[in-house]
């Protein structure tokens, strides 16, 4: 796909996050790998109402070169891209309702979030979802750390803030958000009811059954 194709997708998508609740207001950024950089959402912008022309641009070394200012969230994204290399081709952050209120639940396994309650969930998001610490919207101090997790894990959950989840290509990195925002609903519907998970040698088998 071309960078005129992306950032069509990258529109379409975005819409319809926005109109199925995924996003409000101007929370949430999306960026995509394109051949000479990168594209991601401006700043303050609403997923509901991109315009594809005013997409930021940013080149192979993250800086601004065209487009709308970029996101806040430019170093979020890349620290997914420099650790996840040809495996990212995409990130997608959101502040979906269940993930947040996930992340802002007291005693979480901060090595796996959200368990292994569902194939999909395994399928799309991998088998864990690292914790991350409660940082400030738009604190690159919290790079590192995303660097860190994401070199093992393709979604970080961020405490009291949301989700940011990569994929192969846009169209995986916003199911995977789909499916991690799903999970995070069985997960709170579940809370006190001892449900039974997927065994380790059943994420075994998903994983590589379907990679
Ligand atoms: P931006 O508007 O700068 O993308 O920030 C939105 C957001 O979701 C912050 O976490």
């Amino acid at each position: 796909m071309n960078a005129e194709e992306t950032s069509a997708l990258l529109v379409e998508l975005a819409a319809s996050l926005f109109r199925r609740g995924y996003s409000v207001g101007s929370a949430g950024n999306i960026s995509a790998r394109i051949d000479d950089g990168y594209l991601i959402t401006p700043t303050n912008s609403s997923l509901g109402r991109l315009q594809p022309e005013r997409i930021a641009r940013l080149d192979a070394a993250f800086r601004h070169v065209g487009g709308d200012r970029p996101s806040k969230e430019v170093f979020m994204h890349r620290a997914f891209y420099e650790a996840r290399g040809a495996a990212c081709g995409a990130v997608v952050h959101l502040h979906s309702t269940m993930a947040t209120a996930v992340a802002c639940l007291p005693d979480l396994d901060a090595a796996t979030a959200i368990p292994p309650l569902t194939p999909y969930f395994v399928m799309r998001v991998g088998r864990s979802l690292p914790l991350l610490p409660y940082y400030r919207p738009g604190d690159a101090a919290m790079a590192p750390a995303i660097r860190d997790a994401a070199r093992a894990a393709p979604a970080v959950l961020l405490a009291n803030h949301g989700p940011v989840v990569s994929g192969r290509t846009l169209l995986d990195a916003v199911h995977a958000a789909e499916e991690l925002e799903e999970a995070a609903r069985l997960f709170l519907l579940l809370r006190g009811a001892s449900p039974r998970l997927l065994t380790p040698a059943q994420v075994d088998e998903l994983l590589a059954t379907f990679g």
